[in-house]
């Protein structure tokens, strides 16, 4: 088997940049063995983790070891430290850039600008960044094009549970008429709570507890993370130019116990139901509480569960349901999109 020592670099060593270095340590003989997959940590770029560089790699283990236990790598043996993260992105040292920054919805920055330079460098870019794919995957996918390099997004949708490359890859050929989803842990976790008889305060509080939801919870319960995965899948799965504005939206703050009662007594269950459907040249999207009966592919997901139906012409609906979010399960994404990369530039070469 063709091997390739793959160098890549971290810009964002939060959640997701640390579950995916977390995988390396732990797997870098099995991917050695069994895709011939082989890498260096060239460089990490973080404000608050630290930052350090060294074009002969740096070790996962230790990495792991001081984020575990200073909850910082700012003392990491040798390297360079004076490095930011546009350093990554130019770095001659680097083959692949993984972007793994805070999604901003309105501008996409600071992730687009890194993954714009990082293409314009001629490197491969894979990220689990919601705000850029969303903001501007049209300018972003031709600057690749021309490039000659990958730019791949699995973990925007739903964590490592495939979404993307399964539309894409696994399912090509195919025509994607509708997609409709439980694309938010957080809001389906509170519904959940709901049945089983908390007011909507008390299942947040939970929720938090939990780390399921953020102290501002916004973004989640008022439907605009569900709203940018609508964005995305219609602009990458239906080639639309939608923007977070075109999603009509609608939040669960104003769900009730009453309301959850009252669908259960009716056979149903109340979801956040993310929605994109093409009709004729046009692509409507839009996020909002539904009532779903009990037979409904998506009623029985519950809890942080996510899922998602692809109505195809070829397969009919096609359901895939899994985790949506997680530093692992993120860190999954980010692998799989790297070792995509791998293959396509070893065995089909
Ligand atoms: N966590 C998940 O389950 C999940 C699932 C799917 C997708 N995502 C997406 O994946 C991305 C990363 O998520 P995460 O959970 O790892 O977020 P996170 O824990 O907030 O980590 C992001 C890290 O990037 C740092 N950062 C901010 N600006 C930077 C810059 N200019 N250069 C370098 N680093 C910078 C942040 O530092 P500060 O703390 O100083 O801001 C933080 O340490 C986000 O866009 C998120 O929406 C996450």
């Amino acid at each position: 088997m063709p091997t390739r020592v793959w160098r890549i670099g971290l810009v964002g060593f939060g959640n997701v940049g640390q579950g995916f270095v977390r995988i390396l340590a732990r797997k870098r003989e099995e991917l050695r063995k069994r895709y011939g997959f082989e890498f260096k940590i060239v460089g990490i770029a973080d404000p608050i983790k630290g930052s350090v560089y060294d074009s002969e790699g740096l070790d996962p283990k230790l990495l792991v070891k001081l984020v575990d236990e200073k909850g910082h790598i700012k003392d990491y043996p040798g390297g360079r430290k004076d490095i930011d993260s546009l350093t990554i992105c130019r770095s001659g040292d680097i083959d692949i850039v993984v972007e793994v920054t805070p999604t901003n919805i309105e501008t996409g920055e600071p992730g687009l600008t890194h993954i714009r330079v990082a293409l314009e460098h001629g490197k491969h870019v894979v990220t689990s960044n919601k705000g850029p794919i969303a903001v501007a995957y049209p300018e972003l996918k031709e600057l690749a094009e021309r490039k000659g390099v990958m730019l791949r997004f699995e973990g925007v949708v739903l964590s490592g549970t495939p979404a993307i490359n399964l539309a894409l890859e696994a399912m090509a050929g195919v025509d994607i008429t509708k997609v409709e989803g439980i694309v938010n842990g957080t809001t389906n976790f509170i519904l959940t709570k709901m049945e089983e008889g908390m007011s909507y305060e008390e299942a947040l509080r939970e929720a938090q507890r939990l780390g399921y939801a953020e102290a501002d919870p916004t973004m989640d319960v008022e439907g605009w993370d569900a709203a940018i995965k609508a964005v995305i899948i219609a602009n990458v799965l239906m080639d639309a130019r939608i923007t977070i504005k075109d999603v009509e939206r609608e939040g669960i703050t104003k769900i009730t116990p009453e309301d959850v009662k009252e669908a259960l007594r009716n056979g149903q269950r109340i979801k956040l139901l993310m929605r994109v459907v093409r009709e004729g040249g046009n692509v409507r999207a839009s996020v909002k509480p539904e009532r779903i009966n009990l037979s409904h592919p998506l009623a029985n997901v519950v809890g942080v569960t996510n899922a998602l139906t692809f109505y195809t012409d070829h397969l009919g609906p096609v359901t895939i349901v899994g985790p949506g979010a997680g530093r692992i399960e993120t860190g999954q994404a980010i692998l799989s999109d790297i070792l995509a990369i791998h293959r396509y530039h070893t065995r089909f070469r």
